[in-house]
């Protein structure tokens, strides 16, 4: 008997599932960049990890924001640039496995945005606001994107890249209410409004792209209404250059992935995680207070697991195991019952740091649990989202005013069919689900599980990283087209029906 039922309401149309959803987040921090994506010291010349590269240019990965975090906000773009690169301090972060606060620059600009190319991937760039200027922003759009006849433009031809990069999201600055600058909201609105003043206008003449301008909110909404109010006030009105309003969504804090043994802890890290729901409802409200002509979409543009085994010691490392993997399926499943307000979402971070997507050791690189997910996912990206209506147990977890829904579900169409992906949140047991999706054709459905075979806390390393990869999995079609399924504990499973 099914304890769990999903309809799935093709009429009731969301809007787009903007692939941009599925994005990606790298900083200059720990093992990320130095060591993940990229060797000082290389043998094929070119500096890049190939093995790395390759796993990441099989994943559809959308976007990728760059060069942080924290350390967007002490870069200067000009030391990574050219011949002579100067090594400067890192404030926030030592690289690599040595505890040195120090950059080296030999990853910069152009090596960046060649990886974005290599893995088709949009590039998005975080500028300096906390102790930079609005010329040294605009300068680096202008050195990026200009075609035309100018020194920096000249630079960048001299640096080896004749035509203009594609730079199609620009960030103004990084958490700047905290590591970004201390700024109030009045305080960052007003050098939001600085800043887009000199960036935002470049696409109209100079450069032959169009870009969007990306200001950072905070977890606190009262500070998302009163940067929007503020930023609004200004002789543009309505029609200031802003595009997205981000936050940052980390849980799990107080968790150790390898040390936790009760499952009431696992419970309460997703009913955390699941807690992103609100905040995407809270940040578009902050939006719509004050923007009433501009369509201005939410980013998240950092999120994911952050345990007690990811501190400055560590480099942000922590073992990647089955119940982050889960986590991340239920968050992208609430990206797209908000696709009509979501425009971006990074998770934190590609290679190595926090809940990366690829991990690392001397030669060796290998997918993690969380990468499968965003690869079964995949199918979802420029899709129309529907609702989903979920009809399953839940369970109360302790210091939480929120309980854990037992299974979760969301559903996209497209001209090839319907994509259903569901999650079963219950680390201890099965949940037999009842899936109406209209008249399915017993020989058109095709479902891939993951992790049917791992405990939720087993952990990926580069001998298991094959036993985390999906399976096919065997969904049932009854005389009504009604598909069932049996999800064993924390699961993740995609389902086609075309
Ligand atoms: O991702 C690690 C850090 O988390 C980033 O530098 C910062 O933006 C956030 O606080």
């Amino acid at each position: 008997m099914p304890d769990a039922r999903i309809a799935v309401h093709p009429e009731a149309r969301i809007d787009r599932i903007e692939p941009e959803l599925h994005g990606h987040f790298s900083e200059h921090l720990g093992r990320c960049v130095y060591d993940g994506i990229w060797h000082d010291e290389t043998v094929d010349g070119e500096g890049f990890r190939e093995d790395v590269v390759g796993l990441l240019e099989d994943l559809d990965l959308p976007v990728l924001r760059w060069p942080g975090g924290c350390f967007a906000d002490d870069y200067h773009w000009e030391d990574g640039v050219g011949e002579d690169r100067p090594r400067r301090r890192n404030l926030f972060w030592a690289q690599g496995r040595e505890e040195v606060p120090e950059e080296p620059n030999s990853f910069g600009t152009h090596e960046f945005l060649e990886l974005c190319e290599r893995i088709d991937t949009e590039p998005y760039l975080a500028l300096n606001v906390g102790s930079g200027d609005p010329q040294e922003a605009a300068d680096w759009v202008e050195y990026c994107t200009y075609g035309g006849d100018t020194a920096l433009a000249d630079r960048r031809r001299e640096n080896g890249r004749e035509d203009p990069f594609d730079v199609p999201y620009w960030g103004i600055g990084n958490e700047n209410w905290g590591c970004g600058g201390q700024m109030s909201p009045e305080q960052y609105a007003r050098e939001y409004r600085r800043f887009a003043t000199y960036v935002g206008t470049m696409d109209h003449l100079m450069a032959d792209q169009e870009f969007d301008l990306i200001a950072c909110g905070f977890e606190d909404h009262e500070w998302n209404r009163r940067f929007m109010e503020e930023v609004s006030e200004s002789a543009w009105g309505a029609e200031f250059p802003l595009d997205h309003l981000t936050l940052h969504h980390y849980y799990g804090r107080t968790m150790s992935v390898v040390e936790t043994e009760d499952d009431e802890t696992f419970d309460r890290f997703l009913v955390e995680a699941l807690e992103m729901d609100e905040h995407i409802e809270r940040i578009a409200a902050a939006i719509n207070a004050s923007a009433t002509t501009r369509d201005i979409g939410v980013i998240i543009d950092e999120w994911g697991a952050w345990h007690t085994e990811s501190v400055a010691e560590t480099g942000l490392e922590q073992p990647g195991t089955v119940v982050d993997a889960l986590s991340a399926a239920a968050v992208l499943d609430i990206f797209n019952h908000h696709a009509d307000v979501m425009t971006m979402g990074n998770i934190a971070q590609t290679v190595n740091v926090l809940q990366c997507l690829v991990e690392t050791e001397g030669d060796d690189a290998w997918a993690r649990p969380t990468y499968h997910v965003f690869d079964l996912y995949s199918p979802h990206q420029g899709n129309d989202a529907v609702r989903t209506s979920v009809d399953a147990p839940t369970r109360e977890v302790e210091n939480k005013d929120d309980d854990l829904p037992l299974v979760g579900a969301s559903a996209s169409l497209s001209d090839d069919g319907t994509y259903v992906t569901l999650t079963n949140l219950d680390l201890r047991g099965e949940h037999s689900v009842e899936i109406d999706v209209e008249n399915a054709d017993p020989d058109a459905v095709d479902a891939q599980i993951l992790f049917g075979d791992q405990e939720h806390d087993a952990v990926v390393d580069a001998d298991n990283a094959a036993s985390f990869e999906p399976e096919s999995f065997d969904v049932g079609v009854e005389n009504d087209g009604t598909l069932t399924a049996d999800l064993p504990p924390s699961t993740v499973v995609g389902v086609s029906i075309r």
